[in-house]
């Protein structure tokens, strides 16, 4: 008699645990926390169209203060898909009535929820959060700073296309808005953490300052930057982090660095072309390259980013170690 998809995820995760209790960065993750997870993630990819109880009689809430469409309809789906009761505040009204963030968080967390889902315009303030709430934190994009669940889902997407364990002898390419990037914060120290190599290319205003001391290599000509690529990752210039006043127009930006078919072409053959979302169609990539194209994976990353989240939830909200977080008053 074949095993029910539920006991399958157990004898995956073999009593395992993260190292972690909130996801706020992906510094801290383990070679075996990375495993972990995506060993999970895959196995939930498997059942895509089972539902499962594995958190029954748990809860969460997406709390976005700041817009989302991918993130918080894969959370809310992921959390709903293992039998969470879910719910989101999508707008900050509490916060707009002068309440902080550590007193909506923990008002949330007098619901004895499991997990706070937080995205913030502003950077560390989910770890701020994580220190105040007994819930798991899982940051979905705090400012500038990271992104860590999409940076997960991304590197899944790339280690499965390849069908390698590692990214030791990949070139990822990154092109775009760096400078105001928090899924490159993600990627870059993931993907180090993988031994990948990185390129980045952009203007100079677009790149961090110190962008040297990140473990990448820059590149002002966008073509010479793919040259043999294995990953072409776009990133969108984000107007409303201020990002037009660092280029002259948008136009110019595009014909400079926007992903054309002839500049995929300068990449490895079976280079995979993604972006975290949302595309700025004919800007950040030609609108013919974005979901048609069978070198997009661009689509690709939404289905693993529901896997990824999946697997975040179930380790992080139904532990076997018992850990739990103490949580500070204010
Ligand atoms: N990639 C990403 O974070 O997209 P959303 O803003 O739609 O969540």
């Amino acid at each position: 008699m074949s095993k029910q998809p539920e006991q399958e995820l157990i004898d995956i995760r073999a009593g395992r645990d993260l190292s972690v209790l909130d996801l706020i960065s992906v510094d801290p993750l383990t070679d075996d926390d990375i495993t972990l997870i995506f060993d999970i993630a895959r196995k939930f990819r498997d059942f895509e169209t089972h539902k499962f109880d594995l958190n029954k009689n748990r809860s969460m809430v997406n709390v976005f203060f700041e817009n989302s469409t991918r993130t918080m309809s894969s959370f809310d789906l992921a959390g709903k898909n293992l039998s969470m009761d879910t719910t989101s505040i999508s707008s900050s009204s509490s916060v707009k009535k002068g309440e902080s963030y550590i007193d909506t968080a923990q008002t949330l967390d007098s619901y004895n929820v499991k997990a706070l889902i937080v995205r913030t315009s502003e950077s560390g303030a989910s770890e701020m959060i994580a220190r105040h709430v007994k819930a798991a934190v899982l940051n979905a994009g705090d400012g500038w700073h990271e992104h860590p669940t999409q940076a997960l889902l991304d590197a899944l997407t790339i280690l499965d296309h390849y069908d390698v364990t590692d990214m030791k002898d990949k070139i990822v390419t990154i092109v775009g808005d760096i400078r105001h990037s928090r899924v490159f914060g993600s990627m870059v120290r993931l993907f180090n953490k993988l031994g990948a190599t990185i390129r980045v290319a952009a203007p100079q205003t677009l790149l961090p300052m110190h962008a040297d001391k990140f473990g990448v290599e820059i590149f002002y000509d966008v073509e010479d930057a793919l040259k043999d690529a294995h990953v072409v990752y776009a990133l969108r210039v984000q107007e409303e982090r201020g990002s037009n006043g660092y280029i002259p127009t948008l136009r110019e930006y595009s014909k400079m660095y926007g992903i054309t078919r002839k500049r995929l072409d300068l990449a490895n053959d079976k280079a995979l072309l993604m972006h975290p979302g949302p595309v700025r169609r004919d800007v950040d990539v030609h609108s013919a390259l974005v979901t048609m194209d069978e070198q997009s994976h661009i689509l690709r990353q939404v289905e693993n980013g529901m896997a990824v989240r999946k697997s975040l939830l179930w380790l992080l909200c139904n532990r076997n170690d018992g850990k739990t977080k103490d949580a500070v008053k204010l």
